[in-house]
């Protein structure tokens, strides 16, 4: 596999996110955000750690944009932390000097920074006072800090991505209460059934003010892209029966049809809304307008996959299962659907990429798509030696393998534009804190955050190597 088996033109890089790598929590005039508030709570890390460190890109991220060169990636993916950057609506200079600094050492670097405004870090004040994301007020708040983006670094900056997640985070954040700020129908906090699809509502109306100031205000001038990344599993009926396969295109509807549906067609899926029925936001037309048809690009991050199975018994509803009805399961006849990486929920399936590509191309055929995350773990052993660590040939085989099927999926039509791996560094992993390893690179937590390359990188770069590919068509 080499960079000539892809398009011309085809973007390899590697993803990150403000509050997993950026440390340097109290510095810089930066104020808390959501993940600070809850990583620091007692119980909601499972090793009870924190971001504060992170793995302290914000003072190392000149040798980190030195490590993305070495591979030869074209893209680095970061996320802007609101609060280091916008504050009760002004912005902060020092934050402001951050990612200049980054962005402008990317640049002299060859490498496009892909920028993305909210990846899951919302100020904690903005949570506080007024309700965050269940707060409609929150759009014009969200638009005001996506233009002062734009304006401080859209003359640089020519790809964006509103949001990360918005499914995973409105479930995670308002239903489980396993991300932050924590809310679920057991927690001591409370919630409503509703809660996760008014999040979701106005995150998808935040996204498309955002969009709207882009295009009125900046992208002529600029030139860039905007887009945003949603995260999909496959999903795989268990049994051929109509109940079985009508329940995965369920799930695909309550994970991905949820935002790209009204990102592309103007509505929520016909499957959401007759199950969810009042629960579920209604667009008014004014809405509906402004969302559909807002993005340039697709980005997708995608890791796994799942067997489906109908689930007729009624369970508690606003859980991710409860309201779509379906089972997610990973093994049929006792064969697992694939081995396990270290993250529980993660089962390495490679063709799951292909199906998902032609099913998103089939369903809503977005302009263009980017794979803005892929990857897999290792446990963090702290008593492995460190050149065990580095030898992970489980990881060169994972994005071997899902390369492979990407490139089908290139190959029967599907506009894919580039491929974003997760991740650069070893970082913290949201409510696992630390016990997971997804980096290209080793990060030494206890040695002065030191960095080491792992084999992947070195096969990343020797993929990489070859860019005179049109000499060879
Ligand atoms: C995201 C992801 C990343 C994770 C990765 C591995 O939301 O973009 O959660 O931040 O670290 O998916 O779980």
């Amino acid at each position: 596999l080499g960079r000539c088996d892809f398009p011309q033109g085809f973007v390899f890089g590697v993803s990150s996110s403000a509050y997993q790598y950026e440390g340097a929590a109290a510095e810089g005039g930066r104020q808390p955000s959501i993940w600070d508030t809850f990583s620091h709570t007692q119980g909601k890390i499972q090793d009870g750690t924190t971001g504060d460190l992170a793995n302290d890109q914000y003072h190392r991220f000149r040798e980190d944009v030195g490590l993305i060169k070495n591979m030869g990636m074209d893209a680095y993916r970061f996320s802007i932390s609101w609060s280091r950057f916008f504050i009760d609506g002004s912005v902060n200079v020092e934050g402001q000097a951050y990612y200049n600094a980054l962005i402008d050492e990317l640049l002299s670097a060859g490498i496009e920074p892909y920028v993305t405004l909210n990846h899951f870090d919302l100020p904690q004040a903005l949570d506080g006072s007024n309700g965050g994301w269940l707060n409609s007020s929150i759009v014009d708040i969200f638009a005001a800090y996506a233009e002062a983006c734009f304006d401080a670094f859209g003359d640089r900056v020519k790809t964006w991505i509103t949001f990360n997640e918005p499914q995973l985070f409105s479930l995670k954040a308002y239903s489980e209460g396993s991300h932050a700020p924590g809310r679920c129908s057991s927690c001591s906090n409370g919630n409503s059934l509703t809660e996760p699809y008014i999040v979701g509502h106005n995150m998808l109306l935040s996204h498309a003010a955002a969009v709207r100031i882009y295009k009125h205000k900046f992208q002529a001038r600029q030139g860039g892209k905007i887009g945003i990344t949603l995260n999909s599993y496959w999903f795989e009926p268990f049994s051929n029966s109509k109940m079985d396969i009508e329940a995965s295109k369920r799930s695909l509807d309550f994970e991905l049809g949820w935002y790209v549906s009204p990102l592309t067609s103007g509505n929520y899926p016909e499957r959401m809304r007759t199950r969810l029925g009042p629960r579920l936001p209604v667009f008014t037309e004014e809405q509906r307008q402004a969302v559909k048809s807002s993005i340039d690009f697709l980005g997708l991050n995608h890791y796994t996959t799942r067997y489906v199975q109908d689930m007729p018994a009624v369970t508690p509803a606003n859980t991710a299962n409860g309201d779509s009805q379906v089972l997610q399961l990973v093994a049929r006849n006792g064969v697992e659907i694939g081995p396990k990486s270290a993250s529980s929920w993660l089962y390495i399936v490679p063709w799951g990429i292909e199906k998902l590509l032609l099913y998103v191309k089939d369903h809503y055929n977005p302009p263009e798509i980017i794979i803005t995350e892929n990857g897999m773990d290792e446990a963090n052993d702290p008593s492995a030696p460190l050149e065990q660590s580095l030898q992970d040939h489980n990881r060169i085989k994972f994005y071997q393998s899902y390369l492979k099927y990407l490139l089908q999926a290139v190959k029967k039509g599907v506009n894919v534009r580039g491929y974003l791996a997760w991740t650069l560094l070893d970082d913290f992993e949201w409510r696992f804190g630390y016990m997971q390893r997804f980096g290209l690179h080793f990060v030494d937590f206890k040695d002065n955050m030191r960095r080491y390359p792992k084999l992947s990188s070195l096969w990343f770069k020797q993929m990489l190597k070859d860019r005179n590919c049109e000499s060879k068509s």
